[in-house]
C-alpha cells in the first residue's frame, strides 16, 4: 500500500519537537513526512499554550492552512499538544480542525485517523505514559545532535504556568531505555544528546537519580556530548554538579530559570526558593565548574510587581552576569493559581517598558560574556554550514555558544579546535 503524506509543524519548547518525533514514529507505518503542506493528506500542528501570543500564532496559522482544504477536501488537519489539552472540544467550534489529540494520547493517533474511528479527540492525561518503547523518527535532524525525552509532565505548579495542566503529572522514563537510545544514536553517528524534561533535576526511577542518569549517559562514549534542559533552581544538587565537573563530555552549560530577582515575586510565583538560594546555587556551579555558562528565563510584569521588584530582577541579572536569557512579558493563563488568586495588574505599557530594560541589560551582559571569549580556543562540534555564509561552518562549544568559522577540511559531526577572533552579542567568530 502506498503511504499517505504527513506534514507536521511544531511550536513551543524542545519537548514539543521531541514529541513530534514520537508522533511521526507512531504514524510511520501509514505516513511519510513531507516538507511542504500543499501535498499533504494529513497536517498536524503541535502546539504550545505557555503564553497567549503563542496560541494566537497557532490559530492564525491554522486559518492559513485551512485554505488548502478548498483544493483538497479530503485533507485532514489535526491540532495536537498543549493547546489541544487546554482547549479540547472548544477547538472544533472554529470549524478548522478535524482532530484534537493531547500530549499523552499520541499512541491513539492511528486509531483516531482510521476509517472506523467515531470520535476525533483524545485528551486524556496519563500518570504513566512516557513513550519509552517508541523509537523517535528524527525526521528533521542534522544527524549530529538529538533530543532524548527523559520525563514528562510537571508537579511544580508555578503560579503563572499552564504546563502542569496541559502536560499532567510528572513521571520519569525507565533509564535503561534512555541509555539504549543514547547508544543507538551514537552508533548512528550522532555526537550530542540533550536530555529533556520540564524539571530534569527531579528525575527519579527506582532509586536512579538524575545525577546517576547523567553519569550513565556520559559513559556511553567520551565522544558523545551530553546536555540537559531544564533545571529548577530548588532541585539543582551538588551531586549533579560534581558529576558534571568530572566528565569532560558533559557540557559546561546550565539553564537555570530565575524568573525574578525579588523574594516577594518568587513567593507569589510559588517558585519555592529565594534570591539568596538562587545566588548560592550560582556560586556552587562556579565553585565546581569555573568555566560553566549560565542562562536563564525572566518574566517581566507578573502580578503585583513594583518598580522595586523589577529593579531586583535587573540587579540579580547583573550580579550573576548571565551568558544568555529568554525574556518574556507575563501572560495570564486561565486555570493557573495566578488566574484564581492574583490580579494581572501591571499595565501593558509598564510590562513592555520593563521587558525592554531587561532585554537591553541582557544584550550588554551577553556581549560582555562573548568578549571575554575572544582570544580563547574551544572544542567545537560541527553542526552544519552557516546559513548566512556558506563557506563557513557553525557549531557550539561546551558552553552552548554558537561559533562560526571557515570550513577548512573538516566535516559535519567532527570535533575541531577553534580560536575565537571576534564576536557579536549573539555569536563568536573563529
Ligand atoms: N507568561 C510569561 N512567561 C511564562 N513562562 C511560563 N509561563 C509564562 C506565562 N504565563 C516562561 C517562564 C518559563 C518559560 C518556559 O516560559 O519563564 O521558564
Ligand atoms: Fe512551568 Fe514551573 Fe513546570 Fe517550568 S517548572 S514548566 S515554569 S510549572
Amino acid at each position: 500500500m502506498e503511504k499517505k503524506r504527513l506534514y507536521i509543524e511544531t511550536y513551543g519548547c524542545q519537548m514539543n519537537f521531541s514529541d513530534s518525533e514520537i508522533v511521526v514514529s507512531v504514524l510511520k507505518d501509514e505516513y511519510n513526512v513531507i516538507e511542504q503542506p500543499k501535498e499533504a493528506d494529513l497536517i498536524l500542528i503541535n502546539t504550545c499554550s505557555i503564553r497567549d501570543n503563542a496560541e494566537q500564532r497557532v490559530l492564525k496559522r491554522l486559518s492559513e492552512l485551512n485554505t488548502l482544504k478548498r483544493k483538497k477536501p479530503r485533507l485532514r488537519i489535526g491540532l495536537i499538544g498543549c493547546m489541544a489539552e487546554r482547549m479540547k472540544d472548544e477547538l472544533f467550534k472554529t470549524g478548522k480542525v478535524d482532530l484534537v489529540v493531547g500530549p499523552d494520547a499520541y499512541r491513539d493517533l492511528p486509531a483516531i485517523l482510521s476509517e472506523e474511528s467515531d470520535f476525533p479527540m483524545n485528551v486524556l492525561l496519563s500518570e504513566i505514559e512516557t513513550y519509552d518503547d517508541i523509537e523517535p523518527v528524527r525526521y528533521d535532524s542534522n544527524g549530529v545532535s538529538a533530543f532524548i525525552s527523559i520525563m514528562r509532565g510537571c508537579n511544580n505548579f508555578c503560579a503563572y504556568c499552564v504546563v502542569p495542566y496541559t502536560r499532567g503529572r510528572e513521571r520519569s522514563r525507565n533509564p535503561e531505555t534512555i541509555i539504549a537510545e543514547a547508544e543507538k544514536l551514537f552508533a548512528d553517528g550522532y555526537r550530542e544528546v540533550t536530555l529533556l524534561g520540564q524539571n530534569v533535576n527531579s528525575f527519579h526511577y527506582q532509586g536512579v537519580t538524575f545525577a546517576d542518569l547523567m553519569e550513565a549517559v556520559a559513559r556511553v562514549n567520551p565522544l558523545l556530548r551530553v546536555r540537559f534542559a531544564t533545571s529548577h533552581p530548588k532541585d539543582l544538587s551538588d551531586v549533579l554538579l560534581e558529576v558534571m565537573a568530572r566528565y569532560p563530555n558533559i557540557c559546561k552549560s546550565i539553564h537555570l530559570p530565575a524568573q525574578s530577582g525579588s523574594d516577594k515575586m518568587l513567593k507569589l510565583m510559588n517558585r519555592k526558593y529565594t534570591r539568596q538560594w538562587y545566588l548560592d546555587r550560582i556560586a556552587q556551579i562556579r565553585n565546581y565548574m569555573p568555566d560553566c555558562s549560565i542562562s536563564t528565563d525572566i518574566i517581566a510584569g507578573f502580578s503585583n510587581e513594583t518598580d522595586a521588584d523589577h529593579a531586583d530582577t535587573l540587579s540579580l541579572m547583573r550580579e550573576v552576569g548571565f551568558d544568555y536569557a529568554f525574556m518574556f512579558k507575563y501572560s495570564l493563563r486561565e486555570g493557573t493559581a495566578a488566574h484564581r488568586n492574583l490580579e494581572d495588574n501591571v499595565p501593558e505599557a509598564v510590562k513592555t517598558q520593563r521587558l525592554e530594560e531587561i532585554i537591553a541589560l541582557q544584550q550588554e551582559l551577553s556581549l560582555k560574556s562573548n568578549r571575554a571569549d575572544v582570544g580563547k580556543e574551544f572544542e567545537v562540534l560541527i553542526e552544519g554550514a552557516s546559513k548566512r555564509s556558506p563557506d563557513n561552518f557553525y557549531g557550539r562549544n561546551s558552553q552552548n555558544k554558537v561559533i562560526v568559522f571557515p570550513k577548512g577540511s573538516s566535516r559535519v559531526g567532527e570535533y575541531v579546535r577553534v580560536l575565537v577572533k571576534r564576536c557579536t552579542s549573539a555569536t563568536l567568530l573563529g
